[in-house]
């Protein structure tokens, strides 16, 4: 995908190609509409990942859970997306409007493609035979954690899941434990800027009613919460992004580029508030690499992607490419466009394009 990138014209030619694509008003409208076939699928393990409180180990008032097991890190996806789900109702039966469901289902991607295991291949973290092991030296899972545990604590803090009799602690990683905070205490120390905007989220929720019809509390607005949703998790990667650079040498090319490429897409992806609920992120991720890219994965010519996959990587590499060559500034210009409703639709609709 370098290959093909270095040639500028050819990222330019492709980037204009979708922006015609985009804003010509019969694509708009029709990739505007939601797609017909829902994609109900469910993160890999779902089933199997602990939805409760009282499925966490006890030790005297604590709950103590293992971050570091794709299990139990599922778990609190599943109790966030069940303590949510009544705000969502609404938008479609089985809780699949619910926008928090990008969140597992992009950790379950990471999972069933292998990216959650131990990129060195000195532990058997991740790898068969321990397969539910998060190796805290994979960059994925790393980022990863400040999308699950921090809105995890914030909606604890927040009040989502009612009083707890008992706290909640998270058990550090065998490693490089300093990276990460463990409790609502600790994170509030040590990134409470991404703390509080996940609590401004769920108390957004919190404030609103979902069929009250008080006319003294605002209703749910779905675009409303995508905004304070898109403002948390973009803070957390930015973050995030900027802390875990020590794990990308880990990463042999071209993964470690197409981690960077996929960062900067979901930095463009982010103004454009785009609905990150079941049917629209499982339609997404069709598009992203079913396994770790390898040594000689040359987009878009790797024969066992689909030639959507093959796409994709090649427009997540030109985004990261157009945004360094123009010094960040096409990214400026992103945000200005993003900044009204009917360009974040042309924006959306831009994105849909490639998948
Ligand atoms: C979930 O956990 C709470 C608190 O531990 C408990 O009161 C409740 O009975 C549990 N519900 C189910 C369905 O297990
Ligand atoms: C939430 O979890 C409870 C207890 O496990 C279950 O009875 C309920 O159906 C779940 N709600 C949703 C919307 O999934
Ligand atoms: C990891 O190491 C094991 C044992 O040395 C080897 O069998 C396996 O193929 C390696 N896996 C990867 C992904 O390199
Ligand atoms: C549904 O989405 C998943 C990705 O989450 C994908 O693997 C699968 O192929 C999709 N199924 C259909 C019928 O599009």
């Amino acid at each position: 995908m370098g290959y093909i990138c270095q040639r500028k014209p050819l990222c330019h030619f492709t980037l204009i190609l979708l922006a015609t694509v985009a804003l010509s008003p019969t694509s708009a409208n029709l990739l505007a509409q939601e797609p017909e076939d829902c994609n109900e699928t469910l993160p890999a393990l779902w089933h199997m990942a602990p939805g409760n409180f009282s499925d966490y180990t006890r030790q005297g008032n604590k709950i103590v859970i293992n971050a570091w097991n794709y299990a139990e890190r599922m778990g609190l996806y599943k109790m966030l997306l069940n303590s949510t789900a009544k705000y969502f109702a609404t938008l479609g039966p089985n809780n699949v409007g619910n926008i928090l469901w990008g969140l597992p289902l992009q950790h379950g991607w990471q999972f069933v493609t292998g990216r959650l295991a131990d990129p060195l291949n000195t532990s058997t973290c991740g790898h068969d035979g321990n397969r539910l092991c998060i190796s805290a030296r994979s960059w994925w899972p790393c980022m990863n954690y400040y999308l699950a545990i921090i809105p995890f604590l914030g909606a604890l803090e927040s009040g989502m899941f009612g009083e707890l009799p008992y706290e909640v602690e998270m058990l550090p990683p065998n490693e490089q434990r300093d990276d990460f905070c463990h409790s609502i205490a600790e994170c509030n120390t040590q990134v409470p800027k991404i703390m509080s905007k996940w609590r401004h989220f769920f108390k957004y929720l919190l404030s609103t009613t979902w069929n009250s019809g008080s006319p003294s509390v605002p209703s749910f607005s779905k675009e409303e919460a995508l905004k304070y949703l898109w403002d948390a998790h973009d803070d957390c990667i930015t973050f995030a992004f900027s802390k875990f650079q020590n794990r990308l040498p880990y990463l042999r090319e071209p993964e470690r580029s197409f981690a960077k490429d996929w960062y900067t897409t979901v930095k463009y992806v982010a103004p454009t508030r785009f609905p990150t609920d079941q049917c629209q992120t499982n339609h997404l991720q069709a598009g992203l690499p079913p396994r770790i890219l390898l040594k000689g994965d040359n987009a878009p010519f790797i024969g066992d992607f689909t030639f959507v996959q093959n796409k994709a990587l090649v427009v997540f590499s030109c985004i990261r490419k157009t945004n360094e060559i123009s010094g960040g500034a096409s990214f400026l210009f992103w945000k200005i466009v993003m900044s009204t409703e009917e360009g974040r639709k042309i924006g959306r609709s831009l994105i849909e394009s490639v998948v």
